[in-house]
């Protein structure tokens, strides 16, 4: 039995003592992933003594330089548990109580978070299928109608994904160019950034070059999927058109009485580089996935890999037979797309090993 009293014992416990194998990764989601060991140490860096609970430490008022350093002078960063949590609250924060967001079909609003904008935000979703997981100006034009008609919730917000719940990105100019388009409408704009800095490290632009330089109002910005214990931030970039996030934050459940120990996880993650080599890292890892898996006879990579996500069609038994192997998750139960995600942990050693398993499991059929 591990004894957690000893310090001593834990560094030189076995691994026979824990309850997981450290070493196993598989491909099911980059919330598989542990703690990056920097964001570890700067979380016991923010332990002992006492710091004013709810927001008011030393730690979340840096967090504000920190931020506003990303994404420019008039950035707000308001901590949060998780990444539900920043969308139902930013999303609140867009609309009156007879609005609607225009967002993606595939977006994780409308299919991954349990009615949650519904039912906590009381906030109407209209969702357009899209091809890439992607909106444009004209897929927004398809609910963005009626308005002034109390008939129907009115749409006065846009949410997009970057990266895209399928794994792929906008551009600069494509997210500018449904700013644009949303603002002469009359409509904000919210970013559900879990994975925006795999989409800095893609593009190779900074943060605030698709964000605050386009004109998008508030975004949900990821931090677990990209080394953290836990936490995402949600971000005001408009203050004049984003208010009250404070009371949101609080009565949506998210506001952290030890908000110290999510805010000192971002500034482990952003005051150097560590979003962008974890995030640079996850997409090269998809990248090494793309390539080995092309050249396996009956595998089809569907989609653009352009983060760190590869979705792939191959014979159901196969993938049946890999998930005793590894751990991921079918897409789409009805085609057989499989997903496979990259993380900051993922390495080239693990790439290999399931591209080999792949193709010796397709060797089976
Ligand atoms: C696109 C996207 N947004 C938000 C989230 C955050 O969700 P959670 O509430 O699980 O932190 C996820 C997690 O999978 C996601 O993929």
């Amino acid at each position: 039995m591990i004894d957690f009293s000893d310090p001593a014992a834990l560094s030189g416990h076995t691994d026979a003592e824990r309850r997981h194998d450290p070493a196993v990764r598989g491909f099911a989601s980059d919330n598989y992933a542990g703690v990056h060991p920097e964001v570890l140490a700067a979380i016991a860096l923010a332990n002992g003594g006492h710091q004013v609970a709810y927001g008011e430490d030393d730690y979340t008022a840096h967090l504000q330089d920190v931020f506003r350093r990303h994404f420019g002078e008039k950035a707000e960063a308001y901590p949060v548990f998780n990444g539900t949590g920043a969308n139902v609250v930013a999303l609140q924060a867009l609309l009156p109580r007879w609005g609607a967001v225009v967002a993606a079909e595939s977006a994780h609003i409308n299919v991954d978070e349990g009615g949650a904008p519904e039912k906590m935000g009381g906030i109407k979703l209209l969702t357009v299928p899209t091809p890439d997981g992607k909106l444009t100006p004209e897929l927004i034009d398809q609910q963005a109608w009626g308005f002034g008609d109390e008939h129907r919730a009115q749409p006065l917000a846009v949410s997009i994904t970057q990266s895209t719940e399928l794994g792929t990105l906008y551009t600069v100019e494509e997210i500018r160019a449904i700013v644009e388009h949303a603002h002469q409408l009359g409509m904000l704009v919210h970013v559900d950034g879990s994975r925006l800095a795999n989409a800095a490290a893609s593009l190779g632009v900074p943060l605030r070059a698709f964000t605050t330089d386009v004109g998008v109002d508030v975004l949900s910005f990821g931090g677990t999927k990209n080394g953290l214990l836990f936490g995402e931030c949600v971000v005001v970039l408009n203050p004049e058109k984003v208010r009250n996030i404070k009371f949101l934050r609080k009565t949506s459940m998210q506001l952290a009485s030890k908000m110290r120990f999510v805010s000192v996880q971002f500034e482990a993650l952003l005051t150097g580089d560590l979003y962008l080599r974890n995030a640079g890292h996850a997409n090269a890892m998809a990248a090494r996935l793309e390539a080995a898996v092309r050249g396996i006879d009956g595998v089809t990579v569907v989609r653009p890999v352009q983060a760190n996500a590869v979705f792939a069609i191959l014979p159901r038994e196969v993938s049946e037979w890999l998930q005793k192997r590894y751990r991921f998750y079918f897409w789409n139960e009805h085609t057989g797309e499989v997903r496979w995600m990259c993380s900051f942990d993922t390495t080239e050693a693990d790439i290999d090993a399931f591209a080999a398993a792949i193709a010796e499991e397709m060797g089976r059929v």
